[in-house]
């Protein structure tokens, strides 16, 4: 894969305190752009902004007044808006009880005891506040970035926005519905998005990760784990690092007939 040069382009990447989002800023910096690191996390932003001598926008990417603002004050700042990387994200909390039960219900599943199985009622134990959270950091966050760097990109007739979705958005898995129904949600507005704007210079992308290695899988059940590791055709894990390498190449001219579309990257998971 050959990269262009993205020396004098502006990056404005969500979540970019930690995991993927840290990746992506340093794997764009390296080839010139200037970051604008955001994060709900001031530490996690400025330590990513400073190590790359870039800028923060610390603010929740569920807000769209401040995700507006903060656009405007990086284009005001830098004159210009290349790329958008809509990453910032969250994992449904541990539920450890929920997780045994899980557990437990595949051993039966296995042994044939269907009717021994326990109902995981991961649907109607979700709560209003988990499924709106859930919806406004991811399918929200997603809709407000892609508007707000839209203002600056279609008159400049050019940019390229990529937005992370999740193997999951693709192949949802029991127990993680709001995860996998807001991912889902991601991939239906890039496409519809990007159908609008590809006449206009403006490139707008979805990336659907495999399971990386981040602090957002840390608190997961290790045998949950090992039970996912095991069904990834790959036989591991992705780095963030091999997932910054497609971002790159979406963000730069190297994808420049990539026009609303899909990319997983999921170790043969997908
Ligand atoms: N790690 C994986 O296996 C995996 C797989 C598929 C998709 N993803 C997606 O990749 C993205 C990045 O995940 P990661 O693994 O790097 O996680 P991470 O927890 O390492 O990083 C996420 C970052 O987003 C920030 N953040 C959370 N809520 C925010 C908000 N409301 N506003 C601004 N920033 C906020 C956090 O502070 C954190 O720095 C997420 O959208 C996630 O759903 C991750």
């Amino acid at each position: 894969m050959s990269h262009g040069d993205l020396t004098g382009q502006v990056a404005f990447i969500t979540g970019g305190g930690s995991g993927l989002g840290a990746a992506f800023a340093r794997r764009l910096a390296a080839d010139g752009a200037t970051i604008v690191v955001n994060d709900i996390s001031a530490d996690a932003a400025s330590a990513v902004a400073i190590e790359l001598n870039g800028d923060t926008a610390v603010f929740d990417v569920g807000d769209s007044a401040a995700f507006d603002a903060e656009v405007d004050k990086a284009v005001e700042r830098h004159g210009r808006l290349d790329i958008m990387i809509n990453n910032a994200g969250i994992a449904p909390p541990p539920d450890p009880e929920r997780t045994q039960r899980s557990i437990e219900n595949q051993m039966k599943r296995m042994e044939g005891k269907l009717d021994e199985m326990v109902p995981p009622d991961s649907t109607v134990g979700l709560s209003d506040a988990d499924w709106d959270r859930m919806m406004r950091i991811h399918l929200y966050g997603t809709f407000y970035g892609t508007r707000a760097a839209l203002r600056h990109m279609t008159p400049a007739r050019s940019g390229s926005i990529v937005n992370i979705s999740s193997v999951l958005g693709l192949r949802p898995m029991a127990g993680a519905l709001h995860y996998a129904t807001a991912k889902a949600g991601i991939i239906a507005l890039t496409k519809s998005v990007g159908q609008e704007v590809a006449p206009f210079g403006v490139r707008v992308n979805a990336v659907c990760p495999g399971w990386v290695d981040t602090p957002l899988l840390a608190p997961m059940d290790p045998m949950l784990m090992a039970g996912i590791v095991m069904q990834i055709p790959r036989g591991r894990m992705a780095t963030a690092g091999e997932l910054a390498e497609l971002v790159r190449f979406l963000a730069g001219p190297d994808s420049s007939y990539c026009n609303g579309d899909v990319f997983a990257a999921s170790g043969g998971f997908v």
